[in-house]
């Protein structure tokens, strides 16, 4: 070892503390839903603001739609992993109220995770018109009915409102941890970092 290895050797003195982390499958499917959301969402805002006229609009309501069903997909792969493998136990010291809040928003996630496409694919299904999954195949119909599009719409529509809250809880509630409680959240959700 250098002389100049000082740091290293002081790095090391630090005790490590076992940060306990999820699968490295369960990591990739955490960012790679959450970068679908980070999608899905802006294509929203902008197709339902497009006039009906405009050349490209449909492409626009393919592509949330496809995504949308993306997610679906790997919800439920994700809920699958997850009831294979014990999730790793809550970092040392939290509250209890803060580890049953944990809990409660993440199973709330995965249910908007659920809920939104299903309720937009009822909505899309039961009406006129065939949706396809990224120009590659139809999804199946659903019997045609306006009262059940209807209610898969405003399903649709009002869980958006839940959707961006939980959203916004869950990052500020992972930016609380990484800044002021300091206890290694996030590095559940991220590969093992190496120090030198
Ligand atoms: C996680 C998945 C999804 C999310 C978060 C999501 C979110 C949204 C949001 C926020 C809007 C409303 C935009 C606005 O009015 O400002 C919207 C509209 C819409 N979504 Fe989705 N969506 C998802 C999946 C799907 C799927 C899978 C389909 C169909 C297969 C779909 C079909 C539609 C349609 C047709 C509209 C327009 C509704 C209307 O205004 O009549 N969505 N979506
Ligand atoms: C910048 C954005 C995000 C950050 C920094 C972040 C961070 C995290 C962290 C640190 C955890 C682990 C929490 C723990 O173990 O107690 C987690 C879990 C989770 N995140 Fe995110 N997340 C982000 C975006 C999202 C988005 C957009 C969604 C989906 C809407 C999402 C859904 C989830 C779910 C469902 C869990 C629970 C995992 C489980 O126990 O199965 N995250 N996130």
């Amino acid at each position: 070892m250098r002389k100049e290895d000082g740091l290293e050797v002081s790095l090391r003195a630090i005790p490590q503390v076992e940060v306990q982390r999820y699968s490295a499958g369960m990591q990739a499917l955490h960012w790679v839903m959450a970068l679908l959301m980070f999608t899905v969402l802006p294509l929203a805002w902008a197709m339902v603001e497009m006039p009906r006229s405009l050349p490209g609009r449909d492409t626009y309501f393919t592509l949330h739609k496809s995504v949308g069903i993306t997610i679906l997909v790997l919800a439920a792969v994700r809920l699958i992993l997850r009831a294979m493998r014990p999730v790793p136990p809550e970092p040392p010291g939290m509250p209890r109220w803060m580890a049953i809040a944990a809990v409660a928003s993440h199973w709330l996630l995965y249910a908007v995770l659920f809920a939104m496409p299903i309720s937009g694919y009822v909505l899309t299904a039961a009406g006129p018109g065939s949706t396809s999954y990224f120009g590659l195949f139809d999804l199946p119909h659903l019997p045609q009915s306006r009262d059940l599009s209807g209610v898969g719409r405003s399903v649709h529509l009002t869980l958006q409102w839940a959707v961006y809250a939980l959203i916004a809880l869950h990052v500020l509630a992972a930016a609380y941890h990484v800044v002021v409680r300091r206890d290694g959240l996030l590095e559940r959700e991220l590969p093992p970092q190496r120090l030198t």
